[in-house]
């Protein structure tokens, strides 16, 4: 874990995200638990978290151990069982218009990319600009400069069927960009790339930092390189946070 500092870890609950100038903090859980099967299952069993505005978090621990749910409910794809969640200070449970609430606020890297088969790569990223102010033509000049920063130009005709589990991966990024959210979530956006695929993954997401302060990054993840570029790295054991630590680099 050549990039992680070695410090002791703070204890869950303990770590405090950067000062939000009065502002409220992009992301806000308490006290959430998601149940299946009658609460047989509890994938998540009292998470609490906050992340920053502008922020970049790093979520690792276990298979099971509750990660692609906490992203799920953050995006509102589905709800918590009890707790509360607030992006930006808003309650989820209290937002009625959800797909404008994705749209407006989230840009989501699904574990299993999730992309469309019968539609190019190109298509696929025009797709989550409809419902947008943007023309026809600006969202398909839009997702081919996507498709390119993901290093992709020359491939927006194919179908995903005809691309690599990489890049498939990285058309997902570029989608997940296509409205400029103020908060990205990535499930394990490197999950399946190789070395160079994750290099150019690392240096897209330290441009986006770069060029987007503002935006808050929430990134799933095994990888210790992917883990050491975020601020701050949140271990979740059995649906709720073990320990958290700050990564090198950070304040
Ligand atoms: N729809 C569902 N119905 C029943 N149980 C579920 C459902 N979705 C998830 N689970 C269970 O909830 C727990 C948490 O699942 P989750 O997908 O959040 O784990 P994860 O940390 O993302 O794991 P991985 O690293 O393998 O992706 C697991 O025990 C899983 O089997
Ligand atoms: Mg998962």
């Amino acid at each position: 874990m050549s990039n992680i500092r070695t410090q002791p870890p703070r204890p869950a609950g303990q770590e405090q995200p950067p000062g939000e100038h009065g502002r409220p903090p992009a992301v806000e859980m308490n006290d959430v638990t998601k149940a299946y099967d009658g609460g047989l299952i509890k994938a998540l069993n009292g998470l609490s978290l906050r992340a920053g505005r502008g922020e970049s978090v790093a979520v690792t621990g276990p298979s099971g151990c509750g990660k692609s749910t906490m992203l799920h409910l953050i995006a509102a794809l589905d709800r918590p069982t009890s707790g509360t969640i607030r992006v930006s200070g808003a309650d989820l449970a209290k937002e009625e218009k959800l797909p404008g609430y994705r749209r407006r606020h989230i840009g989501l890297v699904f574990q299993l990319h999730n992309l469309l088969p019968q539609l190019t790569a190109v298509q696929n990223i025009e797709v989550a600009m409809f419902g947008t102010h943007l023309s026809r033509r600006q969202r398909r000049d839009r997702a081919r400069t996507l498709l390119a920063d993901v290093d992709l130009a020359g491939l927006e005709a194919r179908p995903p069927t005809k691309l690599s589990g990489g890049e498939r991966q990285r058309v997902a990024i570029a989608r997940a960009l296509a409205n400029e959210p103020e908060l990205l979530l990535a499930d394990e956006p490197t999950g399946s790339l190789d070395e160079r695929s994750v290099d150019l993954v690392l240096d897209l997401f330290a441009r986006l930092r770069a060029e987007r302060p503002g935006m808050t990054m929430i990134i799933v993840t095994h990888d210790v390189r992917v883990a050491g570029t975020a601020d701050r790295i949140i271990w979740l054991r059995d649906g709720r946070v073990d320990y958290a630590h700050r990564a090198a680099g950070s304040a």
